[in-house]
């Protein structure tokens, strides 16, 4: 069952995601249920869901496997209600035969969760079921609360998955393989070797057609609440015990027990010119569409280290980072003018992107006379390996890992729990938004917020790129 089947998410990710997976075979016998408040019938739905798969899909989509795919579409207008929706159901079950899974993905704001999950109730469609929710999860620590009750009053918690697809792409688990597969950086993962740690996904993009989505929730909510602080948890945590849900689960969430509260004065709120002349936003509107933050974490490792967060709409350019920046040898003995820390720190990059990168850089000796130090970079492509074409967009495995019942990279109630709580500070009562120029990289005040440090955006020396076999 697709809630809020020709949406946004759904054009641009989820039928796109779902074909991707049917002709790659990791959804062998399947049905898809579309529904949401469009007056549709099959046939109308088959036509949007081509129309967004063209634009959208990863791969060409020939003919033949488009065909096998729209027979399994069906759809039933949200005004049909618990019984009509049941009744699609039942029919597409009987197509499928025996006792099919279910699958819920709740791909709604969050303001029509609650009465989702009450019409599945009603529906009679919690049997065999899970459930997955979109993100943002409420919109602060209250509605959560009420939707996590409202979740368990009909759910159990096996059922319950909790999507945050930055989790889902592949450099985000290969963190977890990079700090816990090897010996290497572990040892200096902490406070007594790293001054700082930067998570910054700038996007160009700007809030496109959602704006009345965009207007209700701002930046903090739509990125930083629910993908930035997953990923810092990825960063911070300590090893899990084993690569399990409940192993996984408990050291983010002990990540999210250790953040301080947001401190406001360490936060800059912007919006870009032109976003209030936008329909369905208010000429006064105080919603960011740009954010930056310093947080810290109160535990042994990290104690004293800032963590800066940034993200924003129309910005310079589209990236998503994570860098940590190494502390610097206590004493030189470099003469003066060698360029010794001229560059910044040593740095460890990882790219977050489909065609996921990761840089180390540190100051190297310049061929010829004297001693001169250059910055210089060891750097992994993901593209190095050949096996790019087996990235499984972020959307795509975590269907998949919900099919198969696997929790490790949702979240759970707990976690979302506690990151609104940490936020209510910012939420009770947000500075101003400042006006920025589209195309640039946010307010003026985003540099103060992390002097003495710099931001790493625009990156003073660009990625290098592979040598044309
Ligand atoms: C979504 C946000 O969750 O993530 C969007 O709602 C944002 O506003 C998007 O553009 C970014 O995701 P990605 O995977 O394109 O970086």
């Amino acid at each position: 069952m697709l809630f809020g089947a020709t949406g946004d998410l759904a054009k641009r990710k989820l039928l796109p995601g779902l074909l991707q997976l049917s002709h790659t075979g990791l959804l062998p016998h399947y049905h898809v249920v579309g529904t949401s408040l469009e007056e549709l019938d099959d046939e109308e739905f088959r036509q949007v869901a081509r129309a967004a798969c063209d634009r959208f899909a990863r791969r060409e989509t020939f003919d033949r496997q488009w065909s096998h795919f729209a027979e399994r579409l069906h759809y039933v207008p949200q005004s049909a209600g618990a019984a009509g929706l049941a009744d699609k159901v039942a029919h597409t079950e009987r197509l499928l035969g025996g006792s099919p899974q279910r699958l819920h993905y709740l791909s709604i704001p969050p303001s029509a969760a609650n009465s989702v999950v009450r019409t599945l109730k009603d529906a009679n469609l919690v049997d065999r079921a899970r459930i997955i929710l979109e993100k943002p999860f409420g919109v602060d620590l209250a509605t959560a609360r009420h939707l996590n009750a409202t979740l368990h009053d009909t759910f159990t918690e096996e059922q319950v998955f909790r999507i945050d697809h930055f989790l889902g792409k592949e450099a985000a688990q290969n963190i977890l393989a990079f700090r816990f597969a090897n010996g290497l950086f572990e040892p200096i993962w902490n406070r007594n070797h790293i001054d700082h740690i930067q998570i910054d996904v700038p996007e160009e993009l700007s809030v496109g057609a959602r704006e009345g989505f965009y207007e209700a929730t701002g930046a903090f909510r739509d990125m930083v609440v629910t993908h930035l602080f997953q990923v810092l948890a990825f960063v911070a945590m300590e090893p899990p015990t084993a690569l399990e849900p409940s192993a996984i689960s408990e050291e983010k969430n002990k990540v999210f027990r250790s953040l301080r509260p947001i401190d406001v004065t360490s936060v800059v709120r912007g919006q870009y010119k032109g976003y209030r002349d936008l329909p369905g936003v208010a000429p006064d509107s105080q919603t960011e569409t740009f954010v930056a933050l310093r947080c810290e974490i109160d535990n042994w490792r990290w104690a004293g280290v800032p963590f800066f967060l940034r993200t924003g709409k129309r910005m310079a350019e589209g990236a998503r980072i994570i860098s940590i920046a190494f502390r610097e040898p206590p004493k030189s003995m470099f003469p003066a003018g060698s360029g010794v820390g001229a560059q910044g720190p040593d740095h460890l990059t990882f790219d977050l992107a489909d065609a996921s990168k990761l840089s180390l850089s540190f100051y190297g000796k310049r061929p010829g006379p004297g001693m001169v130090l250059d910055k210089l970079s060891l750097q992994f492509a993901l593209e190095e390996t050949g096996h790019e074409l087996d990235v499984l967009e972020a959307y795509e495995r975590l269907k998949h890992d919900a099919m198969s019942g696997d929790q490790t990279l949702f979240t759970t109630a707990e976690g979302i729990e506690r990151l609104w709580e940490v936020s209510s500070p910012l939420l009770e009562n947000p500075p101003p938004v400042e006006l920025y120029e589209p195309g640039s990289w946010g307010p003026e005040s985003m540099h103060d917020l992390i002097a003495p440090q710099q931001w790493r955006l625009p990156f003073e020396r660009k990625w290098r790129r592979r040598p044309e076999m």
